[in-house]
């Protein structure tokens, strides 16, 4: 895996729809921030580029379940989110949003060229609709059996179990996630990309690292189950996927192009799109050249993600890419798996999860022990597992009885014994080293020991090992903890000044090593070891790179004679409190999430609820309509008339459980034809949790024909 002279990196742009969770971090930003922290401490040039993705179903859902149009849910979110960020150390260059004017023409001039190119296809093709809610059904408005594993609740688009990327007809009894009825079929346009198409050079590509003859990565860098899943996907064939859908949110077709009207481009087509647009913002205000990250041969895209969203940045966005003609395709995408907490899924409806946003207010003296954690058990080739009582100990029993008491033994005696001050040591003076042997010269050829293995640090983490690069850290204060231990400086300073002042020396500079290349994972911590040496902190200007060429000619990383400041601790124990406190928040329901405490609509005027004209009435008869799972045919009697009302209650009351019930009307709802037959107004129902449902019931004896109001 070579290096290259700039990167362009993305964390995938999170659905500003509700707030983030750990497993969030641990997937596409977390990785991220190591793997850029490393960029710039290697002096590479790097755009790490994230935002919100404000666009598609996902957003609309969201504010329809809480009442309030999309914009105000993007703005909450996207604020939420870049401040989050903020606070957790992810040091986005920058944070842009998908709603950004720049995105919008960007992503209008990608598909205009896509368009000019002749790379869609057209077509008219019958699609799911919800007859009540007069919408076409695509992506996360319609829900059902994947037909590849059979998951029960996979979207229109695609499958979260399995990762596949699905069309609303390839599932298996669909129903509108808006209505719960099943869908009819109503003819639209679209505009396609064809990826059945690009078959055989995605394959090549994907397998073989070459496009076009070119080589243009190692696919042994990929992780196997990033490509696994592409070979599979590739292997069972692609078919074309609609670049455009029927909705009224996202970024418009452009006007110019002949049927555009009331069409919006797919999310996935324009969210992706959003890292060019940020990067052109960034770009912009930073004095840089854009293209210079996407479209040079000495530059590598490299997109980090959670394994739900391979299909997308693997096939789809590349031949977006390609199509347009003039980009790179991503070198690399490192996608994680996912994060479990405590056991079971983390799951937002039920709060099993720890908000990142809480986690950062609560605990804003532990980002740095959070990050530490999350590496430990980085879900970077299998799903993983995050409990706080992990956390306690990799707190407790390594972050404070290994590195941080190694920090305070070296500041504590250097302070003791030198005032503070680097001493001088005799070159050719023996010590015993970290495996407990007796070392001649051991003081120097442990710095070219440092350098090997800050040399094989490096090559952990650009592999993407960043568990393995950790522990090479953790092993360096592992190691000079034991040289403390063997040597007993506290001991020997009695009769052995010489000693103590080769191992004080030794330990200075181990710590100096540790304050620059723990940055990419602790980057609070490796500021404060950094001002306890009186050394300045790292700005990520390839300070690594500069460290290792001085290991290598043995030149020391903290000069003899410099003054350090007065002891201070790094990290201080967890108690179990503090624990117990964190685990018991979990599944607990907040305010906001509170079921008892929903979001109520906008208030209405009187007039407006004048406006219904609701009855009394009896069932008096039913029948199931043909191929309608949900939905029953009812007669009834409201004293003064007859109706038929079709009714989407099938699956809640049989035929003979509704005759004879008393129901309330709404008389004066258009009617409208539901499979056929006409239905004269709807009967109220009351709809409990998990969907289940009750009929509004007049008192027993009552006439049919009374007023609700
Ligand atoms: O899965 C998600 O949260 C998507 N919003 C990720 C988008 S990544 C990119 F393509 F923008
Ligand atoms: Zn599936």
């Amino acid at each position: 895996m070579r290096y290259f002279k700039r990167y362009l990196v993305t964390s995938a742009l999170p659905y500003a729809n509700g707030p983030l969770h750990i497993g969030h971090l641990a997937g596409a930003y977390l990785s991220a921030d190591i793997y850029v922290r490393f960029l710039r401490l290697m002096d590479k040039e790097v755009a790490f580029i994230c935002g919100s993705d404000e666009h598609g179903a996902a957003i609309t859902i969201r504010a329809a379940k809480e009442g309030v149009s999309p914009q105000e849910i993007v703005d909450k979110y996207h604020d939420l989110f870049k401040t989050t960020f903020e606070k957790a150390g992810i040091s986005f260059d920058i944070y842009h949003r998908t709603s950004a004017e720049i995105h919008h023409q960007t992503s209008q001039d990608f598909f205009k060229t896509l368009y000019e190119n002749g790379e869609f296809e057209e077509k008219e093709s019958e699609q799911y609709f919800d007859q009540e809610a007069q919408q076409f059904l695509a992506d996360r408005y319609i829900k059902g059996t994947c037909p590849k594993c059979s998951h029960d609740a996979a979207y229109g688009d695609q499958c979260e179990n399995c990762g596949s990327a699905l069309s609303p007809t390839d599932l298996i009894n669909p129903v509108s996630t808006i209505t719960g009825n099943t869908p009819t079929l109503k003819k639209t346009r679209h505009w396609y990309l064809p990826l059945n198409k690009y078959e055989s050079w995605l394959k090549e590509w994907i397998e073989n690292g070459k496009l076009d003859g070119k080589e243009l990565h190692d696919p042994s860098d990929w992780k196997n189950h990033v490509l696994g899943q592409c070979k599979s996907w590739i292997d069972g064939g692609l078919h074309p996927r609609a670049m455009t859908r029927d909705l009224s949110w996202g970024v418009d077709v452009p006007k110019e192009i002949e049927g555009a009207e009331g069409k919006k481009l797919y999310v996935w087509l324009d969210a992706p799109i959003g890292y060019i647009s940020a990067t052109k913002e960034w770009a912009a205000a930073n004095g840089k050249n854009w293209e210079d990250y996407w479209k040079d041969d000495d530059s590598a895209v490299i997109h980090f993600i959670g394994k739900d969203n391979i299909v997308f940045h693997c096939l789809i966005f590349p031949s977006i890419l390609k199509a347009h003609g003039e980009y790179n395709l991503p070198y690399n995408v490192p996608a994680n798996q996912f994060l479990n907490l405590e056991g079971q899924k983390i799951s937002t409806s039920r709060n099993w999860a720890v908000w990142v946003h809480e986690f950062v207010e609560d605990m804003p003296d532990h980002i740095d022990v959070l990050r530490y954690a999350m590496v430990k058990n980085m879900p970077e080739i299998k799903d993983s597992e995050f409990t706080w009582k992990a956390f306690q100990e990799y707190n407790n029993n390594e972050l404070v009885n290994n590195l941080a008491n190694y920090v305070n033994r070296v500041v504590v005696l250097t302070n003791k014994y030198y005032e503070g001050r680097v001493p001088d040591f005799d070159e050719n003076r023996d010590l015993v080293g970290a495996l407990g042997e007796m070392e001649t010269s051991y003081h120097d050829s442990e710095l070219l020991g440092l350098f090997d293995k800050l040399h094989i640090y490096c090559d952990y983490l650009r592999k993407y090992d960043f568990r393995s690069a950790l522990n090479i850290l953790m092993e360096i204060s592992s190691n000079g903890n034991q040289i403390l231990q063997f040597n007993e400086p506290w001991k020997a300073i009695k009769d052995d000044e010489e000693l103590v002042k080769v191992v004080m020396n030794l330990s200075l500079q181990y710590l100096a090593a540790l304050g620059t290349a723990i940055r990419p994972f602790l980057p609070g911590t490796s500021d404060k070891i950094l001002a306890l040496l009186n050394l300045d902190s790292v700005k990520e200007k390839g300070e690594l790179v500069k460290m290792m060429d001085e290991l290598a000619e043995g030149n020391l990383l903290i000069p003899i004679n410099h003054q350090i400041a007065k002891p201070d601790h790094i990290f201080s124990r967890i108690e179990d409190e503090i624990i117990a406190k964190q685990v018991a928040k979990l599944g607990a329901m907040t305010v906001e999430e509170d079921t008892t405490k929903p979001a109520l609509k906008d208030n209405i005027s009187f007039d407006d609820f004048m406006k219904m004209e609701i009855r009394t009435a009896t069932i008096i008869e039913a029948k199931k309509v043909e191929k309608a799972d949900k939905l029953l045919e009812l007669q009834l009697d409201l004293g003064f008339e007859k109706r038929t009302v079709v009714s989407g209650i099938a699956e809640h009351y049989s035929v003979d459980e509704v005759v004879g019930k008393k129901v309330s009307l709404l008389a004066n709802l258009e009617p409208r034809k539901i499979r056929g037959v006409e239905s004269q107004g709807m009967i109220l129902m009351a709809e409990g949790e998990n969907g289940s449902l009750s009929f509004v019931s007049p008192d027993e004896g009552w006439p049919n024909g009374m007023t609700i109001r």
